[in-house]
């Protein structure tokens, strides 16, 4: 593991890069941070980065990238078919996710639509640990629907279970005798599962699950955009791995799945996507969509720099000193935001610090979007951007009726090598604030709903000048402070 010890005090996560190339960010005063938020419509999708300090909507494209990927764009062949840079593409993907057909696609919900329209059809049920906003979208879309089939530790906050992404395996065996393998098309499991807070699959746990698929002769899919993050904490956390590099790890993974995709912004800071599996026959049943819908078979949608970048981004994932980063600077603001009794997702998982918003706003009813509502009011008393994960998030019934979140989370990603542990700390002090005051937040409902993916470009406001107490506190605790 990579954890560095200090001799003395506090023991903290310790930078293993340089930075040499900066941006500047702006923290605007507070009344432009509201003005900011309505312009908006109380949805932090729809902020300008101009008036965000610290973005942490999410680690989707945003993690920095090495002087390495930087180099290798520049060496970019542009051709529309054939190009080089595809080449050097296809032998990072074996090399790092070990499977011999590769199909390019621009991002992860690329890869999602092509299967979801390949092997979904009406009545169709894909079984899976969680789902993911896009996967969801796709596979309804297509006439499917989704069985999430966690164990009940999975939704428990406060927890110290290593695994919570595991698949629960007596509910999928339940699941396939009721409604019959051939209306599954596939399984699907997600590394580090995104929506519950980052967390892991254990090795064992895929194994057990591909032992299933094989008995009931049905395909498994593993979302592999989060992959480095799950081996790490596989090698952290399951006694088997704990000698095995991170590269070792993930070819077990993938190893045990007929089809790998994976969002390129996640898996190598980059852009793009892909699709990767061993056999000649899926992978013939899914060629001919990726020039429908992607782009030439040797660049599906990507540029070919971005293509250069994510080959060298795909070896990084191997190296542990790169992969850790995010999730040692995630735990350090868990075990912080923990200490202070502010409800956090536990254990410390991948991808963010999840703030616990059914509980920091138990006085807003889950109709009022507490998640939403607290993600506005971090902005606003910090011009810290995080991401609403809860109801707002979530997709309305067949019949227009709200389906409620499990978990109502705001998201603070931690993308690789962005932030600086004073600006970790900077979050640490203002989250510590606003759940000080939690009780001025007040709730949020709909004034422009759109029916697919609403959060995205939803728009909201704010139920009450529940907005303008909290500025009123601000101002009295921090005067003049941005
Ligand atoms: N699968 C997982 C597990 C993801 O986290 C994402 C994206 C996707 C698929 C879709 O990939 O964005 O390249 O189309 N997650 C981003 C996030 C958006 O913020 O968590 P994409």
């Amino acid at each position: 593991m990579q954890e560095i010890k200090f001799y003395k005090g506090e023991n903290i996560p310790l930078e293993l890069h340089k930075v040499r190339v900066v941006q500047k960010l702006h923290l605007v005063p507070i009344e432009r941070r509201l003005e900011a938020l309505q312009e908006g419509g109380f949805n932090t999708f729809r902020l300008s980065t101009k008036d965000v300090f610290l973005d942490m909507l999410t680690d989707s494209g945003t993690n920095a990238m090495s002087d390495n990927q930087m180099a290798a764009m520049m060496q970019a062949d542009d051709a529309y078919a054939g190009s080089q840079s595809f080449y050097r593409l296809l032998k990072a993907v074996q090399d790092v996710l070990d499977k011999k057909y590769y199909l390019p696609v621009h991002q992860g919900r690329a890869a999602e639509n092509i299967i979801s329209y390949a092997y979904v059809k009406k009545g169709s049920i894909i079984p899976m640990n969680y789902h993911f906003t896009t996967a969801m979208a796709h596979i309804t879309q297509y006439g499917g629907k989704i069985a999430e089939l966690l164990y009940d530790e999975a939704y428990v906050i406060d927890s110290s279970h290593p695994f919570k992404g595991n698949m629960n395996l007596e509910k999928l065996e339940e699941i396939i005798q009721l409604h019959g393998a051939e209306n599954i098309p596939f399984i699907r499991m997600e590394a580090s599962t995104n929506l519950i807070g980052g967390q892991p699959f254990s090795v064992q746990n895929l194994r057990d699950v591909r032992a299933i698929a094989d008995k009931y002769k049905i395909r498994l899919v593993l979302d592999a955009s989060l992959i480095g993050e799950n081996a790490y904490l596989v090698k952290q956390r399951e006694e088997e791995f704990k000698d095995a590099s991170l590269g070792e790890i993930m070819k077990v993974m993938t190893g045990l799945a007929d089809l790998v995709y994976f969002s390129a912004r996640k898996l190598s800071s980059s852009r793009g996507g892909g699709i990767c599996t061993d056999s000649n026959e899926i992978y013939h049943e899914l060629e001919a969509l990726v020039p429908l819908f992607e782009g030439f078979l040797t660049y599906g949608g990507m540029s070919v720099r971005e293509m250069e970048a994510m080959a060298v981004g795909l070896y990084e994932t191997l190296d542990e000193t790169i992969i850790c980063q995010s999730p040692n600077f995630i735990k350090y603001l868990v075990d912080n935001l923990d200490a202070k009794g502010i409800p956090v997702i536990k254990p410390a998982g991948v991808l963010g610090v999840h703030l616990d918003a059914m509980q920091i706003c138990a006085h807003i009813p889950q109709k009022e979007y507490p998640a939403g509502a607290l993600a506005a009011a971090l902005f606003l008393i910090s011009g810290i951007r995080g991401m609403e994960r809860g109801s707002i998030s979530n997709q309305r019934d067949e019949y227009g009726n709200e389906t409620y979140a499990d978990m109502e989370l705001l998201r603070l990603a931690v993308p690789r090598r962005v932030f600086t542990l004073s600006q970790i700390k900077y979050v640490e002090d203002r989250v510590n604030w606003l759940y000080d005051n939690r009780e001025l937040i007040g709730g949020l409902r709909f004034v422009y709903e759109p029916p697919v993916l609403r959060f995205f470009m939803g728009g909201l406001e704010p139920v009450s000048d529940w907005p303008q107490k909290l500025i009123a506190k601000f101002k009295e605790d921090f005067g003049d402070s941005l």
